[in-house]
């Protein structure tokens, strides 16, 4: 029985290495009478390695897997949050792999009472959290006092704004947690990156988080004292994103020293970055110079613009940029028709083809009025791409273009030139700052949203750095892409 690869992603399904499953319930299991939970139990791995476990599981096909491996369990075909809101079951240790579902996927029902359950304890969990924060505070709840649990987290537990609260709260009932980073993607060859969550003594508390460091997952074992003890104030003071922590404590003390230095600004205080336009039909809205042409649509209602970063000249666009556009004939102008009181009969006629007529019909156009008006169309000062291999690149708008939301639009602020900033950009704080501020997103990607991109450090007066600290950014920077797996 497969279930099939949509129904796999609706429900996360991604299934445990059994050496990584065995490593959790081994560490969570301390008695043979101890009764373990799974609360997404998928085929049943984790509930076969002991005789008292209970699953549940969603999914039919899996929950057959799971009654059929792990012989002795109960394993119960439900909603995991519809099952924890009436069961009174308590259990002494907890292991498994939670779902990790997107927000925009984990939606309905099902979300609401996993965030009321969260809510009952404590917690606030964001509406775009995934799911995986809410089953991991539900299944505390579930814990035994002195219980324990052992799940496989996304390592977004180390940078993303929501799992915040539920790091708190794991510091506030448990008197151990730890963290273990595995820089190697133990679901290989799926990108998305996971690390490992003890925690140890339910019904205490503690002020520290454990943070241990390994290269591949056969290297670590519990016992081994942890890398890091990082006092929950310090996390807190470096934006609660314990992907800073996966520094040498020189490298970052350097940055913290550095970052405190007159002359250095976060980037939020010169220049503001936000997303480009969406006009919600780009093959639509942008035409090629033959075709604009051919439809003898005036310059008048067109406007360059930046559609995707690889279009994106190194340092900035000019005149020769655009020229090498129109001669290669790319669709990379935008139907500009905003505040246009008398619309041509070429355009009219263009906005009522089959296409156009199709196109209002879509999800933005319909619920904008008109449907061909794209709202947030601006002239920035420079684009910053945000989804990068080595660092974002940050580039001047020398022509007066537009961009779409698939790079930012960098305004400047207070007066500082463009200029100014750029060739701050290039110093290697900022490559280390964009490694420590943005995320990871799998495939040795680095993304910089808006909201990380204002806190990058930027070296803009002329700060003192020493050529020593000069050459931990670039060892530091280094290491962080090394965290990201970029080759
Ligand atoms: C990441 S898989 C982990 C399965 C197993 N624990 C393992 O690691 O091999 C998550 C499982 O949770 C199930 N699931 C998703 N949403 C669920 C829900 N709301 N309640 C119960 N199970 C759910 C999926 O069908 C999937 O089998």
């Amino acid at each position: 029985m497969i279930a099939s690869l949509e129904n796999r992603k609706r429900l996360g399904q991604v299934f445990t290495p059994e050496k990584v499953a065995s490593a959790l319930v081994r560490w969570a299991i301390r008695r043979e009478t101890d009764q373990l939970l799974d609360p997404s139990c998928g085929d049943g791995r984790f509930l076969a390695l002991h005789r008292t476990s209970t699953g549940i599981e969603l999914d039919p096909l899996n929950v057959a897997l799971a009654r059929e491996r792990a012989c002795r369990a109960t394993v119960y075909g439900e909603e995991f949050f519809q099952w924890a809101s009436k069961t009174s079951c308590r259990f002494e240790a907890a292991a498994g792999n939670p779902p990790f579902i997107r927000y925009q996927h984990f939606s309905g029902e099902t979300r609401q009472l996993a965030l009321k359950l969260a809510a009952n304890l404590g917690v606030k969990i964001n509406g775009l959290a995934s799911s995986w924060a809410s089953f991991l505070v539900v299944t505390a709840g579930l814990l035994k006092q002195g219980g324990r649990m052992a799940f496989v987290v996304p390592a977004e537990i180390g940078h993303a704004p929501y799992a915040s609260p539920v790091v708190s709260f794991l510091c506030s009932r448990f008197t151990r947690v730890r963290i273990v980073a595995i820089r190697e993607n133990i679901f290989a060859p799926l990108s998305e990156a996971a690390w490992l969550l003890f925690a140890e003594e339910f019904g205490g508390s503690t002020k520290f988080i454990e943070l241990s460091l390994f290269d591949k997952f056969s290297a670590f074992t519990w016992t081994d004292k942890p890398t890091k003890k990082i006092a929950i104030s310090s996390w807190q003071h470096e934006g609660s994103r314990l992907r800073k922590f996966l520094l040498p404590n020189y490298a970052l003390s350097t940055y913290q020293s550095i970052a405190r230095r007159s002359g250095v600004s976060r980037f939020g205080e010169i220049a503001h970055a936000g997303i480009g336009y969406v006009s919600g039909a780009n093959d639509f809205f942008h035409l090629a110079p033959s075709e604009a042409k051919h439809l003898g649509i005036s310059k008048d209602f067109l406007r360059f613009a930046i559609r995707r970063s690889r279009q994106l000249p190194a340092e900035r666009v000019d005149r020769q940029a655009v020229k090498r556009w129109i001669s290669q004939d790319e669709p990379m102008m935008l139907l500009y028709l905003n505040n246009s009181k008398k619309l041509p009969r070429e355009v009219l006629a263009y906005l009522n083809s089959s296409k156009g007529q199709e196109v209002r019909r879509g999800y933005k156009c319909r619920h904008r009025d008109p449907w061909y008006e794209i709202p947030d169309v601006r002239v920035p000062d420079a684009f910053m791409s945000y989804m990068s291999g080595k660092k974002p690149s940050l580039v001047r708008n020398d022509e007066g273009c537009v961009c779409t939301n698939s790079v930012h639009a960098v305004f400047r602020k207070n007066g500082i030139s463009v200029r100014a900033i750029q060739q701050a950009w290039s110093h290697p704080l900022v490559d280390l700052s964009c490694e420590l501020e943005g995320h990871p997103l799998g495939g040795g990607m680095l993304k910089l949203e808006p909201g990380e991109a204002s806190n990058v450090l930027i070296p803009i007066n002329n700060p003192k750095v020493t050529a020593s600290e000069t050459e931990i950014l670039k060892e530091a920077t280094a290491e962080m892409r090394g965290w990201r797996n970029y080759a």
